[in-house]
């Protein structure tokens, strides 16, 4: 976590803007980014919608990019409330440290959500209330994408929330429901390009294929 003896009061501007970044890395890698654009601040928005404060003591986000949705969930999580940050691309990991250096219960991790299990345990975290996801799930192969949102699943428990956003709104609800018995869809069409998020809950423990 960030030490706050040295560390800002409030975010650092970076030298150059996260479009840019995004699209480089967009056209470098592909698909593993997915987006060309990071998500605006009504999706980010949109993702966090319903979130308790009050009863949160752990919430992760998986892949973070630049930072949209983190911003949203720093300045809304209290104190009490453990914010675990997971990034597997280096540059947007540096941006997220120094954006975020002024907000002590953040974490930033570089490392890749197929290790979610890992990452939490090094933690001695065992309970998680809620998991916001941006990673681009229905591109990864099968066995990595049953297995973090397995993790994730088992994290949560029952009552926990499995967020996830979306740049090709509702196409992949079936695929959702897959893996959770209860799935909300909401359109955002305030972002380029138009998304949506998914809030799942109740993970199958025998997985139907969709
Ligand atoms: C669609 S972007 C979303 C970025 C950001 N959350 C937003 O809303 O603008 C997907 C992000 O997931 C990250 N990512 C992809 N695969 C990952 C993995 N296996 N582990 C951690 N991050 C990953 C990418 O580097 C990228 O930053």
């Amino acid at each position: 976590m960030n030490s706050p003896a040295n560390a800002p009061k409030s975010p650092t501007k970076p030298a150059s803007p996260d479009w840019w970044l995004m699209i480089r890395k967009f056209f470098q890698h592909g698909t593993t980014i997915a987006s060309f654009a990071p998500s605006s601040r009504f999706l980010a928005r949109k993702i966090l919608k319903g979130i308790d404060y009050e009863s949160a003591r752990c919430i992760v986000e998986l892949g973070a990019g630049t930072g949209p949705i983190t911003k949203e969930l720093v300045s809304r999580v209290r104190p009490h409330t453990r914010l675990v940050i997971v990034e597997r691309d280096p540059d947007f990991c540096k941006r997220l440290r120094t954006r975020f250096a002024y907000a002590p219960n953040a974490e930033i991790i570089e490392g890749d959500a197929a290790h979610i299990d890992q990452l939490l345990a090094d933690r001695g975290i065992t309970h998680v209330d809620h998991i916001v996801s941006g990673l681009p799930l229905p591109s990864f192969p099968a066995e990595v994408r049953d297995a973090i949102i397995a993790s994730s699943a088992r994290a949560l428990g029952e009552h926990g929330t499995f967020r996830q956003l979306t740049y090709m709104p509702l196409v992949y609800w079936q695929f959702y429901r897959g893996y959770f018995e209860d799935v909300q869809f909401q359109l955002v069409p305030l972002n380029i390009p138009p998304a949506g998020v998914y809030v799942c809950l109740k993970y199958k423990l025998v997985r139907v294929a969709a």
